[in-house]
């Protein structure tokens, strides 16, 4: 049992979050103390992969124990609190351990420790940015300023943008743009500000508690001992000896006996490959195994130390040894850099690493090339073995025997000035992940010459152990004769076969000879230095020896402060903090799957498709039956009511009936007594398929024709005519991934049945109420009235939790009709198999345009992937349609749009809704016309959006510019990206929403509305609307939860639309009880609100209100083109600055300004964190997000192990958030703009600021124009679109002459 499942099953500690069980989230951070060596150790875990046997003489701190609302919060809750650093508030109480374990350890941290500290943490809603400002107050003395800026309207711009600028610089200076400065044509009206305009760090108030680091928990003394242990389960037996004697002799007893450390590789195989270890020895108590020890040739460390105390032996030696001593420990620090998250670092051994043998460790090629030494030990004796190529004897082997175990490994010295010893790591992400490739390299120069006399090249991902690269080693003379010949034979030797696991066969043979010829130069570097007679590396290439170090990042919002004067009282347009995000930071705000257990409360878990379209044969529960634990299954024929389901047609089962049309389709259900024994028996259920050929890619779907209908089309003016007009035609494509939602807390639901009438309640983290309540109601066969549906919040939702989410809820409840109440909560992988994510879409286009740029005409065709069912994608296509010229107005436009039926888990809406994806295809086509003409970027962006950038382009381009001309192998890239999203649902009915509206007679008001609670603020915004409305402060409100039996017929959360509707509802009820109070105000003008309500009360006046509202005038009719679609628009425009590395593909974010209109803004901290939210989401899907599936239609990516969202790291190392100013709008709730969605295409702009970069790369190589990059813009397709002489020696295998491991769907 891991600790996680102890703390929230047997504990009822719910505060810990379960977000992914491999350790590659953080939700489940814990606190460990241990006594060790005489000193106590404080450190970070991931409680989903600890073991509870790990845990004797160990304090375990949880969220729960440094704080609450009650009693009082730790700084490190309020503090995160405050800085608006908790939305959804699922990955909070793991980012406040993260915090808590780095306090206990450094109570003065600094900037570097904390982004170190947060490795291993996840956030999807806030994008960090604000987690970092509030926890900055640790390590730096706060200055609190405002600062008075001048405002400034610029005519510049099509969306009369107001930039803000300091006083001492800013706008664009008075040099003017093309169309001159509006402050000299007298077009712009400078005025100086009535008010102060709140920047940076005032959007948080800093009356915190202080941090008074003796006020800690002691660590308990009777934890200071040890002593051996055995702990017998029913699967396993975990044995803890302290002795070395005693170890070996159970080896030799039990020679398939696993040893566990960390658990952190152990813990993987046996809850994800099925992996049963009868016998666990556990040697954290043996004192060689935890040892280091200074030899004379280095430095021996016990195979049972954790990365973190390596880490930590290793730095302290290098600032004592002379340097030439330490060119090995670089290279492992330089590794432990990027391995894993802290979490992962403080509990996995070297020794784990080592004997888990995977040809992607990142420790193995160091120790391989350094010629590291292993000490081998049974209860006979020790033998010392050198890491060299026969030491990996196959895939996760070595020459380790049975009977034997790592006792050390020693890391040698540098022993000469001429060693040189470099190591590299590529991943797609640059923190906690794993290589793409990894490499060490080492070489020995006969002294004072360039004479090579041992090169050792040492890679892992290249094969399936760690190589040594022989015919490389030991050339002659260090220079360019040897650098093409080590390429050619590297590229002859790392070969890999084009249908590799793990595909990117191409790049990952690139990088082989790109990180050499990184080590290549930084040598030349290091031997010029010793005053050796070598080439010099020239100045433009310089910046590829650079290693990479992450600059912390710096952040600016801008918004505008309510007027003077108003009362504190009326919180409307202030910078209220979520009112969760205290109960959020302590670990007491409820999510579905901490509902306390019932009594007698079963578990269910998913009986799923392993084949993407097949006729089922035969179901054979058999197996599963006789596990224990078991209590029933549940299949199609168990629905009483209709199996028939779907959020607008019901084209789609509960159930599979017959036939699967993608893997992870929902054939049935276990219900057990536990979830790991319902889990167990799920899989033991076999299944058997008849094969049927299926339809995986758009491409595959456009050959075999296989669209839904309808197919929509939009048409405006005449393209043919405009093509005619034109001077040029030009034709291009693309593709955009999709992309998963990882909302941290996955698909949860409880089904309670009453017992009487059919009545069924459900707890269910869902963004859709009513429609979950409809179709568990269709499917039990019970009117709609006896299903309550509640939702308290969510742990994020994005779209993700919209429609897709009513399949798992009425699973759970045709279970729960047949016994008593069920609960499931799914698993990361399951959650990611089933659910789909956003449409990956492929767009075909035709633009037509002058000379001078304008664009005449464009033909656009969209393919989307819509899955094996239509759920939303028509809906979502239309979108795409809508915003097919997304800023730009092109006078003759036809776009068609057709829904790909395809073998796929159906896709479903995403935050933006196919707006992202329409809009990428025209920022695609408008810069291939601007490349075409050949403009410069800077001319470009003027001439693409003719929006001037915010405050700092201008600032930013020279050094861009000049960033581009000296540097070979970085190059620097710079994009300014609109956007204008459209506003409403375009299911014209949706566009509706209720309120009710209690006060009870002391005078609290309990509001209640139709939309849900995922993080995005609304409950917040509605209780400031109805503080506004009724004139009371805002503590006097509540809002409990979303509920089927208090507002009715709801429309789901989504479209960016929430606050608009229900806020206007809200007011509606609001407004008509102030009309009710309004005879008791008159009558007594002094009274206080309490005096009001309890006269009518007791004057006999209802004290209840519904609200309604409906969004007006809207209707679009897709057969004449016509008709209002949108209410109004939301507005942006973003800057952003990125750097590539040409050798490697990675990339830094720079950074970004970003300008985003919200009309008045309801709460300035709450749209500046759905911009910044929603601008790291879109980063993700443009630059670093990758679902990988199979030609069979196998989902690859199953969890963060292998899908990539941006983590702390990624944040632009600048940020600048402007909200628009002075920009009322009127067609929606107090003047406000909708912004949920609106911002994430934004981060588009990093996305072409690649591919600028990438243009300036290929203009070195004499390559121009236009060129074809889908989306994302990861690391391998920036490197392979960088053709260079490195590239052009690993040419990609023939398609169609191999079966890809993956492929593009
Ligand atoms: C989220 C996450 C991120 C990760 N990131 C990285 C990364 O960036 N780079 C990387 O290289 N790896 C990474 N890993 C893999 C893993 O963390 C490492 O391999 C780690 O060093 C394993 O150590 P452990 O103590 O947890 O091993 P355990 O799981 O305890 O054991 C691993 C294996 O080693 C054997 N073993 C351990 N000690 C001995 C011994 N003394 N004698 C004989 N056999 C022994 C065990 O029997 C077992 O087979 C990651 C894993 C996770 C879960
Ligand atoms: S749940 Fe433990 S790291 Fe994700
Ligand atoms: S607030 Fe971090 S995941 Fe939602």
């Amino acid at each position: 049992m891991t600790l996680l499942t102890y703390l929230r099953r047997k504990l009822g500690l719910t505060g810990t979050k379960l977000g992914c069980a491999e350790g590659g989230c953080g939700a489940c951070t814990v606190m460990l103390s241990r006594f060790q060596t005489h000193t106590q150790h404080h450190y970070a875990v991931n409680a989903c992969l600890a073991p509870l046997c790990s845990l004797h003489l160990v304090a375990v701190t949880t969220v729960e124990g440094i704080g609450s609302v009650a009693r009082k919060l730790h700084p490190v809750q309020e503090r995160i609190a405050k800085a608006h650093g908790s939305q959804c508030g699922f990955c909070t109480p793991g980012i406040v351990m993260s915090m808590y374990a780095l306090l206990r350890n450094n109570p003065t941290p600094k900037m570097a420790d904390m982004e170190e500290a947060f490795q291993g943490n996840l956030c999807r809603c806030t994008g960090y940015r604000p987690i970092l400002e509030g926890y900055k107050t640790f390590t730096v003395v706060r200055q609190i300023y405002k600062h008075t800026v001048k405002t400034h309207s610029c005519q510049n711009t099509h969306s009369h943008c107001i930039f803000f600028f300091l006083q001492d610089g800013g706008c664009c200076g008075g040099r003017g743009r093309e169309n001159g400065c509006c402050m000299t044509n007298g077009s712009g009206v400078e005025k100086t500000s009535e008010e102060d305009v709140d920047v940076s760090l005032s959007i948080f108030t800093t009356d915190f508690a202080p941090f008074d680091p003796t006020q800690e928990v002691i660590f308990p003394p009777e934890l200071m001992r040890s002593r051996s242990l055995c702990f017998r389960g029913d699967r396993a037996t975990w044995l803890q000896p302290d002795t070395l004697e005693e170890i070996l002799r159970l080896k030799w007893k039990h020679p398939d006996a696993r040893v566990v450390v960390g658990n952190t590789e152990v813990g993987i195989e046996v809850k994800f490959k099925n992996m049963v270890y009868p016998v666990i020895l556990a040697p954290s108590f043996i004192p060689e195994l935890n040892s280091v020890t200074h030899t004379e040739d280095g430095v021996v460390f016990g195979a049972a130390c954790t990365l973190s105390h390596m880490g930590a032996v290793l730095r302290q030696a290098v600032e004592t040894l002379p340097p030439h001593q330490t060119e090995v420990f670089l290279a492992v620090l330089e590794q432990l850099r990027w391995f894993a998250g802290q979490q992962i670092r403080n509990v996995a051994a070297v020794g784990g690493n080592i004997m888990t043998a995977s040809p992607i460790s990142d420790l193995n090629p160091v120790f391989m090339a350094a010629g590291c030494k292993l000490t081998l030990m049974d209860k006979d004796g020790s033998r010392v073995v050198q890491m060299d190529d026969s030491f990996f004897t196959g895939y996760r082997r070595t020459v380790l025997r049975p009977q034997e175990i790592l006792v050390s490994i020693e890391i040698p010295y540098s022993q000469k000035v001429e060693t040189f010893v470099s190591a590299f790591k590529q991943s797609p992400r640059r923190e906690d992940d794993i290589s793409i490739v990894t490499a060490a390299m080492s070489v020995t120069f006969t002294p004072g010459s360039n004479v090579v006399e041992d090169l050792r090249l040492s890679y892992g991902g290249m094969a399936a152990t760690t190589v040594l690269a022989k015919r490389t080693a030991n050339r002659l003379c260090w220079g360019e004769e040897l650098l093409q010949e080590a390429c050619s034979t590297l590229a002859e030797e790392m070969t890999l076969d084009p249908s590799v696991p793990g595909g990117m066969v191409t790049y990952r043979r690139t990088l082989t000879l790109s990180l050499f010829y990184k080590f290549y130069l930084t040598v030349l570097q290091k031997l010029r230095q010793q005053g050796v007679n070598v080439e010099e590396v020239k100045s433009d290439c310089v910046s590829a020896t650079e290693l990479y170090h992450p600059q912390t990042p710096s952040s600016v919002q801008i918004y505008q402060a309510v007027p003077k004067g108003r009362s504190q009282d009326d919180v409307l347009g202030r910078p209220m903090m979520h009112l969760s995000a205290m109960k959020q930071a302590t670990g007491e705000a409820v999510y579905c799957d901490d509902v306390p257990l019932y009594e007698n409360e079963l578990y269910l878990s998913l009986i799923t498709s392993s084949k993407a379209h097949a006729r089922i044969i035969s179901v054979d529960t058999s197996a599963a039956e006789r596990l224990p634990g078991v209590v029933c299954f549940v299949f199609a024929d168990d629905i009483l009511g209709s199996n028939a389901t779907g959020p607008v047609v019901y084209d789609e089962s509960v159930l599979a009936d017959g036939q699967v049309t993608c893997v992870g389709h929902i054939i049935g259900a276990v219900v057990a007594d536990t979830q790991l024994h319902a889990q167990r028996a799920a899989k033991a259920v076999k299944i058997q398929y008849e094969e049927l050929q299926p339809v995986v890619t758009i491409q595959e779907a456009i050959a075999a024709q296989s669209f839904y209908q309808p197919i929509r089309t939009i048409q405006k003016g005449d393209p043919e005519a405009g093509f005619k007009q034109a001077d040029h035609v030009l034709e291009g494509e693309m593709h955009i991934g999709g992309q998963e939602h990882f909302y941290l807390e996955t698909n949860a639901t409880l089904a309670v049945p009453r017992g009487e009438d059919g009545e069924m309640e459900l707890f269910v983290s869902t963004q859709s109420a009513s429609k979950t309540q409809s179709l568990v109601a269709k499917a039990l066969g019970v009117p709609a009235n006896r299903v309550v549906v509640r939702v308290k919040r969510m742990g994020g939702g994005f779209g993700g939790k919209e429609s897709r989410t009513t399949v798992l809820s009425t699973v759970v409840a045709v279970a729960a009709n047949k016994y008593r109440p069920v609960r499931c909560m799914l698993d990361r992988d399951e959650d990611m198999l089933i659910t789909g994510g956003r449409h990956p879409f492929y767009g075909k286009y035709k633009v037509g345009f002058l000379n001078s740029g304008k664009v005449m005409a464009l033909d656009v065709s969209y393919y989307s992937n819509a899955g094996n069912s239509m759920d939303l994608s028509l809906s979502v296509m239309e979108r795409a349609l809508f915003h097919m010229e997304n800023s730009y107005n092109v006078a003759n436009v036809r776009g068609q749009g057709f829904l790909c039926r395809t073998n796929l888990p159906s896709n479903t809406a995403f935050r933006g809704f196919g707006g992202p994806q329409g809009m990428m295809i025209s920022e695609s086509w408008i810069t291939d016309v601007a490349q075409s003409l050949g403009k410069a970027a800077e001319e470009k962006s003027l001439y693409i959006t003719d929006i001037t950038a915010a405050d700092g382009d201008d600032l930013l381009l020279p050094f861009c510019f000049a960033h581009v001309r000296q540097n070979r192998w970085t190059k620097r890239g710079l994009a300014i990206v609109p956007t204008k999203f459209g506003i409403s649902f375009t299911a014209v009915f949706l566009n509706q929403a209720g309120a009710l509206v209690h006060i009870y007679t002391d005078g609290s008001v309990l509001l209640t509305h139709g939309g849900t609670e995922m993080g995005q603020g609304l409950h917040t915004k509605m209780v400031q609307i109805a503080s506004r409305v009724l004139g009371i402060p805002y503590s006097k409100i509540h809002i409990s939860e979303t509920s089927t039996n208090t507002v009715p017929n709801t429309s789901p959360t989504a479209a960016s639309a929430s606050s608009d509707l229900n806020g206007a509802a809200v007011q509606n009820a609001c407004e008509i009880l102030m009309k009710r109070l309004e005879p008791y105000k008159n009558k007594n003008p002094k009274g206080s609100w309490e005096d009001w309500v309890k006269s009518a009360y007791f004057d006999r006046v209802s004290l209840s209100a519904n609200g309604f509202y409906k969004t007006p005038d809207l209707g679009y009719d897709f057969d004449s083109n016509s008709g209002r679609v949108f209410n109004y628009f939301s507005y942006g425009v973003a800057c952003s600055e990125v750097e590539i590395d040409c050798l490697t593909g990675a990339h830094k974010n720079l950074s970004t300004t970003i300008v985003m209109d919200v009309g008045h803004s309801l709460n300035p901290a709450i749209d500046i964190g759905q911009v910044e939210g929603a601008f790291m989401q879109g980063l993700g899907l443009f630059t670093l997000e990758e679902l990988h599936y199979s030609p069979r239609g196998v989902l690859l990516t199953r969890g963060p192990g292998s899908y990539k969202i941006p983590a702390f790291g990624d944040i632009p190392t600048t940020l600048t958030v402007s909200l628009l100013r002075d920009a009322p709008n009127d067609k929606a709730i107090f003047a406000s703009k909708a912004v949920g969605e609106p911002p994430l295409f934004l981060a588009s702009s990093v996305f072409f600021a690649i591919k600028d970069a990438i243009s300036a790369a290929r203009a070195e190589s004499g390559i121009k124009g236009p060129f074809r990059l889908d989306s994302p813009a990861s690391a391998e397709r920036i490197r392979n679109a960088c053709t260079d002489r490195f590239t052009k020696l690993c040419p990609p295998a023939e398609p169609g002459s191999f079966t890809p491991w993956s492929v593009q769907v």
